[in-house]
C-alpha cells in the first residue's frame, strides 16, 4: 500500500509538490518497456504524467507489478515528482511504491489502443472513449462553456426557472416530436422551454432556463442530435435589437472564459486561439434579404452549386458559406414570417417579416443560436395557430399571456452542442456531449 503519509495529488497541480513525494490515483494510459527501465504513463482524469521506474531504484514486487502491465488497470501509486523541460507537463513522476487496484486481464485487453479506431467503433465505445485525453479535454471545454453561459445571465440579473420536460403542446413545429404516454393522454418530450420562461418572465422580469431539449430529427446531419441542451433567456419589455445585442454579449462572455480557463484543452486538442481571439463586439448584422443576395451572388460566382430560392430558410451549405464570410459570429434578421415559427412578433415596417435572429457561427458552423421578439397581440397569436394547426386548447395558458399584461418581450436559444463543436473546432456534434443520441444510436 502506498505510504499513506504522502500527500494525494492531482496531476494538473502536480507542480506544487515539486522534489516531494505524493500519492496519485488513477489508470495506467500507456507502458513503455525498456529492459531494466519502464515508462509508465499515468492518467488521473486531471491530465496524464510520465512515470519512469528503474529495476534497481523500486521495490522489486513494485517492478513485478509495473511490468506488463495492462492498459487502464486500476492504480495507486507514489512517486517522487522531477521538473523535467520536456515532459509535456513540465513533471516527471519517479516511482516509489504501487498497488494495482484492478488489472485489466490480459484475456480481456481494453478495447480502445492507442491505433486508430474508426468512428463507429469508438461512438459504441463511448463509456470508455470518454477517457482519452481529447475526449476529456473536450467535456472540459463543454463544462466550461454550460457553467460560462450560466454565469452571464446569473450575474446580469436573470432568474433561472426550469420549464418542465413532459408537455402537452409542440413549440417548434409538430413533424420533430417525441411522443410519450402520460398514463393514457399524449404528451410530448420538450423541443425548448420557451413558451415557459415567457411565463416566468412576465412574472419576474429576466429569466433563463437551462436543461435537455428534444427533436425527432430524421436528419443524419453533423449538426443535429434527438437530444441536447439548450439554454434559454428570455426578457420583458426587450425589443430585437435588445435581443441581438444580448446575444453578442453573451457568447463573447463565452469564448473569453474559455480562452481564459481553458486553455490547455484548446491546446490538447489542437484548436487554435487565433480563431476564437477575433470574437469580441460588435457582431455583423445582416437582412434576411442582404443574406439571399450574397448567397445569390455566391452562386453567380460558383461558390454554392444551386440557386437560393427566395423565401425559404437557409439550407446547410447556404448557412455554412454564409458563416464563412466572417471571423466572428453574423447575425441573420427579419426573415420571410412564414418559414419561422407561429410565436415570433412580425416586423411592424412590413409584415411580412418577422423580428427573429439567428446567430450563425463562424467558420462555416452555422446557425448556434435562434431567437425573436415575441407576439404580443392575442388575436395575431390565435390566428397564427390556427394556420399552424396546433390545438388551441393546449395552448390556452400561454395566449393567457397575451391577455393579461402583455408587453414586447424577446428571448433566444443557444444548443450547448452546437456551441461546443464551434469553439472546440470539432466537424461533428457527436462529440461535444457524453453520450450523442442520433438517429441510428441510442447505445450506450
Ligand atoms: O432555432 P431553434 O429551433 O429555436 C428554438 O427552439 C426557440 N424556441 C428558442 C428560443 O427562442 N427560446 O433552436 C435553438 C437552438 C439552435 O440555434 C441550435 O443551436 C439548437 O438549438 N438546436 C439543435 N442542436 C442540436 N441538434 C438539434 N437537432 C437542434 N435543433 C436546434
Ligand atoms: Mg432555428
Amino acid at each position: 500500500m502506498p505510504d499513506q503519509d504522502a500527500p494525494l495529488a492531482t496531476i494538473a497541480a502536480i507542480g506544487r509538490y515539486e522534489g516531494q513525494s505524493v500519492r496519485l490515483q488513477g489508470w495506467l494510459y500507456n507502458l513503455r518497456e525498456s529492459g531494466k527501465l519502464l515508462f509508465p504513463i499515468f492518467r488521473d482524469g486531471t491530465g496524464t504524467i510520465q512515470g519512469v521506474a528503474h529495476v534497481k531504484s523500486v521495490p522489486s514486487h513494485v517492478f513485478d507489478a509495473l511490468k506488463g502491465l495492462t492498459q487502464e488497470s486500476s492504480v495507486m501509486v507514489r512517486g517522487r515528482v522531477r521538473a523535467d523541460k520536456r515532459a509535456p507537463g513540465g513533471y516527471e513522476l519517479d516511482v516509489e511504491d504501487l498497488e494495482v487496484v484492478q488489472r485489466v486481464p490480459e484475456s480481456d485487453p481494453y478495447p480502445i489502443t492507442l491505433k486508430e479506431h474508426g468512428v463507429d467503433f469508438l461512438m459504441e465505445h463511448r463509456h470508455l472513449w470518454v477517457r482519452t485525453p481529447r475526449q476529456a479535454a473536450i467535456l472540459r471545454i463543454r463544462a466550461e462553456i454550460m457553467r460560462a453561459a450560466a454565469e452571464y445571465f446569473d450575474a446580469n440579473g436573470y432568474i433561472r426557472t426550469d420549464p418542465p420536460i413532459l408537455t402537452p403542446a409542440a413549440c417548434e413545429g409538430t413533424s420533430t416530436l417525441f411522443p410519450v404516454d402520460y398514463f393514457g393522454d399524449p404528451a410530448y418530450l420538450t423541443q425548448s422551454g420557451q413558451l415557459y420562461v415567457e411565463s416566468t418572465a412576465l412574472a419576474l422580469g429576466k429569466v433563463y432556463s437551462f436543461g435537455p431539449t428534444f427533436r425527432a430529427e430524421k436528419s443524419k446531419t453533423r449538426r443535429h442530435l434527438t437530444e441536447f441542451w439548450m439554454i434559454e433567456p428570455e426578457v420583458a419589455f426587450m425589443d430585437l435589437d435588445g435581443l441581438m445585442e444580448l446575444a453578442e454579449n453573451f457568447l463573447a462572455h463565452i469564448v473569453a472564459s474559455v480562452l481564459r480557463n481553458r486553455a490547455a484543452e484548446l491546446e490538447t486538442i489542437g484548436r487554435g486561439q487565433e480563431k476564437l481571439k477575433t470574437i469580441v463586439r460588435p457582431f455583423p448584422r445582416l437582412r434576411y434579404d442582404e443574406a439571399v443576395e450574397m448567397l445569390n451572388q455566391a452562386h453567380r460566382d460558383g461558390h454554392l452549386e444551386a440557386p437560393f430560392a427566395y423565401g425559404n430558410d437557409f439550407g446547410s451549405p447556404d448557412e455554412t458559406w454564409l458563416s464563412g464570410q466572417y471571423d466572428r459570429p453574423v447575425m441573420v434578421h427579419r426573415y420571410p414570417a412564414n418559414v419561422k415559427a407561429f410565436y415570433m412578433e412580425p416586423d411592424p415596417k412590413d409584415p411580412r417579416y418577422a423580428l427573429c435572429v439567428d446567430v450563425l457561427a463562424p467558420e462555416g458552423y452555422g446557425e448556434i443560436i435562434g431567437g425573436s421578439q415575441r407576439a404580443a397581440s392575442l388575436e395575431l397569436l390565435e390566428s397564427r395557430i390556427r394556420e399552424h394547426k396546433l390545438p388551441m386548447e393546449a395552448f390556452q395558458w400561454y395566449l393567457d399571456l397575451r391577455r393579461y399584461g402583455s408587453v414586447p418581450h424577446s428571448g433566444f436559444g443557444m444548443g450547448i452542442e452546437r456551441a461546443v463543436a464551434w469553439i472546440c473546432g470539432l466537424d461533428h456534434v457527436r462529440e461535444t456531449i457524453p453520450f450523442a443520441r442520433t438517429l441510428h444510436r441510442m447505445y450506450p
